[in-house]
């Protein structure tokens, strides 16, 4: 183990897919994986198999096809968790068990009504079952910054000796401040008996805001594994937010004199990925990642960065990945101009993906003059990172206005038939959904709808998330692209209905 590396560990298919609204399915979830990868993060939790079957399916597909990188499933300190969990991640490259229990007095006396005594007691059976799977146990002691320092360095202590190669310490409910949780990772590297056996790590949580800050002030405190998620998505108001823990270690490296193997170039497309796939839009002024993020608005900012960049630039938006040329296609460019410049921006595309690209690419290029990279990015994660297409939209023709009842009436192609049907709504967003409906047989709710602008002007492309729901329990999140937002709406609740029957038929279409 190398002292001045930090190690990243990514909770976003874990932690993150807690996320109230977010539900992923097995290959939109290895699909993540696989760029987690290319990102070059160290660990990758993949998920908590004894929770659910598509749980375990997941973590142990991520296993068994992506290569290169450490897996991760979670597990309480039981020995059925412990033996699912490993049941899952057994095949991968190098397999981890994460086991937890909670430590502090209030979830000890309320939640798991268990003594002190007891929990010390779980907490080794639990690392010496894991240990007799694989040498790489990591183990939480979940809400670590409300427990009491004396007994939670028995604890970890414990957890040492019984084999753990890592060591967890959780802000779970985002208590800690800076300093304080400093002081706090530093008192239990001074105090806990071998803690220099394992790798201390730390997962904070960013209820105050303050996770990226106090996973920083834990990395300044000797903790060599942080535990985030990609735009910090996670329980509540998420997990610290790994892209920002990643860049300020970069960028203020004459601070911490510490690096991550991560290849930071991937960073803006992780990030798109995730939110693409998660439903969960990252917000304007989002640090890094944000759209406006490399903008800048006045004029004495733009005049002092067309004349010297680093005057208001502290990194280079092409060290995450940002890298907007100026090469703008419209509608006469051809299909090899417009295969070389996805290549560029990352998407290497031939035969059939290629042409259904290049298809929906010119169709958007009659109805607007230039088609930007950000125009680009949004027609491949709508019509490439998909899954399989049950139902196409070929045509839509909404009826609308203050006065008349708004009506729609859409064509959808299923197994090379056109079925055709049309009803009223309480709005035209409204009659899109009921008509599609009508069509695949199966009664939706919609359960939000939000709308951005992909680029700027007139002619700017909307983007509409929205999430739907047929049992009321389980969401399914659909994205869908156009100039015109009811267009946009339809091909989202058709993404989404695509996705609910794809993963009823088991990842079949
Ligand atoms: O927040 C938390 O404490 C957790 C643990 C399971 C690591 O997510
Ligand atoms: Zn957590």
């Amino acid at each position: 183990m190398s002292g001045d590396q930090v190690f990243i560990f990514d909770t976003t298919l874990r932690d993150g897919e807690q996320s109230p609204g977010v539900s992923l399915n097995v290959d939109e979830k290895l699909e993540i994986a696989k760029q987690l990868a290319r990102l070059g993060v160290d660990v990758i939790e993949a998920g908590f198999p004894v929770t659910s079957q598509g749980d375990f399916q997941a973590v142990q597909t991520i296993a068994r096809e992506v290569r290169g990188v450490a897996v991760a499933g979670l597990a309480r300190t039981n020995f059925a968790d412990i033996d699912r969990a490993w049941e899952a991640v057994q095949y991968a490259d190098q397999a981890r068990i994460h086991t937890f229990i909670a430590t502090s007095d209030i979830h000890m006396q309320h939640k798991l009504r268990m003594t002190r005594e007891q929990v010390i007691q779980a907490a080794v059976d639990g690392v010496k079952h894991a240990c007799k799977y694989t040498d790489d146990v990591e183990f939480s002691a979940e809400d670590a910054s409300r427990s009491d320092m004396g007994f939670l360095c028995q604890v970890l202590e414990a957890a040492i000796a019984a084999g753990a190669t890592t060591i967890n310490i959780p802000d779970t409910v985002g208590y800690a401040t800076p300093q304080e949780w400093g002081k706090f990772i530093r008192t239990i590297r001074q105090q806990v008996k071998g803690i220099e056996k394992a790798i201390v790590s730390v997962h904070c949580h960013d209820d105050l805001g303050l996770a990226v800050a106090n996973s920083l002030a834990a990395v300044a405190e000797g903790a060599r594994q942080v535990e985030g998620a990609v735009n910090g998505i996670g329980e509540r108001a998420g997990n610290a937010s790994l892209e920002e823990v990643i860049m300020s270690l970069r960028t203020r490296r004459d601070f911490y004199h510490l690096g991550t193997r991560v290849n930071t170039k991937e960073i803006y497309r992780t990030s798109k990925l995730v939110s693409n796939m998660t439903g969960m839009a990252v917000q304007p002024n989002k640090a890094i990642v944000g759209k406006n993020a490399f903008a800048h608005e006045s004029g004495i900012h733009q005049d002092g960065v067309l004349k010297e960049r680093t005057t208001y630039e502290i990194m280079n938006p092409v060290m995450v990945g940002i890298t907007y040329g100026n090469i703008v296609l419209g509608k006469h460019s051809g299909r090899h101009a417009f295969k070389d410049r996805l290549a560029q921006l990352g998407y290497v595309l031939d035969g059939e993906d290629l042409n259904k690209a290049f298809t929906r690419f010119k169709d958007m290029a009659d109805k607007k003059k230039e088609i930007t990279d950000h125009d680009l990015e949004a027609i491949i994660e709508e019509e490439i990172l998909s899954v399989p297409a049950t139902y196409e939209l070929t045509y839509l023709h909404i009826s609308s206005g203050s006065t008349v009842v708004p009506t729609a009436t859409i064509g959808l192609r299923h197994c090379d038939e056109v079925i055709e049907e049309a009803s009223c709504g309480n709005g035209p967003v409204d009659a899109i959904c009921k008509t599609v409906d009508k069509i695949t047989g199966i009664s939706c709710r919609l359960v939000s709808w939000g709308i951005n602008a992909v680029t700027s002007g007139k002619d700017a492309i909307g983007d509409v998330n929205l999430k739907i729901t047929a049992d009321g329990k389980r969401i399914y999140s659909g994205r869908g692209v156009s100039t015109d937002i009811l267009e946009a709406s339809a091909r989202g609740y058709v993404s989404a209905v695509n996705k609910m029957i794809y993963e009823k038929n088991n990842g079949r279409r």
